[in-house]
């Protein structure tokens, strides 16, 4: 096992009615922006919440931040908050606005350059308002973790960055919530936590049993509790599980002293950013071909993950390495979400992912060996 810290700053309140104890968490003395999406929240009581928890504070709002937030939006709300002062930040929404809320964080108190600076150029953060979140869209993780995403409209560009600074103080997590999400966005909050699990576990063998065994747990309990939730939006008990897993799949602790790869996400999000389909779309699609690609290189744990996962009992190593890359495929399948570009009509210009990511000089996976050619190797697979 690698040497490692284990960190995690942020207090989950999970259950129903949660959102009333946000009175207690969020602080009196300061005044707080209240961060959120599209508009979902405005509709399925969401927001009725927060106000009604939040009545004797001083707040004011920030509404619109899309769905892979932009830069270009974002900036709008730190003109905001730091014309108002704020200085406590809520994000009420998924993955998109906490990210965006994030970035917010860092970039009001970012006043010497342009704050794109803190995903292009790793400029470390050095100071960041705190955050507390209302999630209602269980995939990222981003409650419970220093990252975001963000992406920039000018130049089609969509870059991550990780401070320590940006853990949510709290983060509200009633699976109620989630129960108006849209089909595609409850498919997408089972296979883009299903996905995080890989990228932490899909690598090479280090002895380190318990982790796998944490990952495995993951995995399982998402092959079993999705079909759930897809079948019956209502369930709260296979919401509630689909939701923790999502929360436990990127709180940093199955990467605990473990290597990790995150190749098909770097893939993904160019895809994102260049074709526009979802986050955990990408996923779906590039997963499959990316361990088919690497194979070779990943060959104990594919056929670890086939026989504890996928119960295949094969003698032959290669057979369960192919059968868990097809069962995989099928889950995500079965659960209706497309696992080729081609199906989004996507079949044109795709060597400009490896392009984009040679020219930023970044090499993939746990190894660092997925090059260029490896890339355009990876989306071939993908196409059709
Ligand atoms: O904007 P509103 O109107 O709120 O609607 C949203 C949005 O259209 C809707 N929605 C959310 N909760 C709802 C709801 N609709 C009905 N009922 C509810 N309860 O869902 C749509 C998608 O929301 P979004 O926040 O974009 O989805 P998600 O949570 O999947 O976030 C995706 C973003 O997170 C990044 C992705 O790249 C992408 O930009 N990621 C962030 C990570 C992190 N911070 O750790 C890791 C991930 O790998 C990922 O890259
Ligand atoms: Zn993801």
């Amino acid at each position: 096992m690698f040497d490692f810290t284990f960190h995690n700053p942020t207090r989950i309140v999970f259950g129903k009615k949660s959102i009333a104890k946000l009175s207690a968490l969020v602080p009196k003395k300061h005044k707080v922006l209240i961060t959120y999406g599209g508009g979902s929240i405005k509709k399925n009581g969401v927001y009725d919440q927060v106000a009604l928890a939040l009545k004797d504070h001083d707040f004011i709002e920030f509404g619109g931040i899309e769905p892979n937030p932009r830069y270009e939006t974002l900036m709008k709300a730190v003109e905001l908050a730091r014309k108002e002062q704020v200085r406590f930040l809520l994000s009420v929404g998924g993955g998109s606005t906490l990210d965006g809320t994030k970035f917010l964080a860092a970039a009001i108190e970012y006043t010497s350059a342009d704050p794109w600076d803190i995903p292009t150029a790793q400029t470390q953060v050095q100071s960041a308002l705190p955050i507390g979140c209302v999630l209602t869209l269980a995939a990222t993780g981003s409650e419970s973790n220093g990252y975001a995403v963000i992406s920039r409209e000018s130049t089609n560009e969509k870059r991550a960055f990780f401070s320590e600074l940006c853990y949510p103080q709290f983060a509200i997590l009633d699976p109620e919530t989630t129960c108006t999400l849209p089909v595609s966005q409850t498919l997408n909050g089972i296979v883009d936590p299903f996905v995080h699990v890989m990228e932490q576990y899909m690598t090479y063998e280090v002895n380190a049993p318990l982790q796998d065994r944490q990952a495995e747990a993951i995995l399982s309990t998402l092959i079993e509790e999705g079909p759930k939730v897809i079948a019956d939006p209502n369930n709260y008990d296979a919401r509630a599980n689909v939701m923790w897993c999502a929360t436990q799949a990127l709180n940093g602790l199955i990467a605990c002293g473990v290597p990790q790869d995150w190749a098909t996400h770097m893939i993904g999000h160019e895809l994102t950013a260049l074709y526009g389909i979802d986050h955990a779309q990408s996923l779906a699609v590039v997963l499959p071909a990316l361990l088919r690609n690497r194979r070779e290189q990943k060959a104990r744990k594919l056929v670890q993950f086939g026989r504890r996962i996928w119960n295949i009992d094969d003698t032959s190593e290669d057979e369960v390495m192919e059968k868990a890359i097809v069962r995989t495929e099928e889950f995500f399948q079965s659960l209706g979400m497309k696992t080729r570009l081609s199906q989004y009509g996507i079949t044109e210009g795709l060597e400009q992912v490896g392009i984009r990511i040679e020219k930023r000089n970044e090499k993939l996976g746990e190894h660092q060996d997925i090059l260029r050619e490896d890339i355009d190797a990876i989306l071939k697979l993908c196409r059709d």
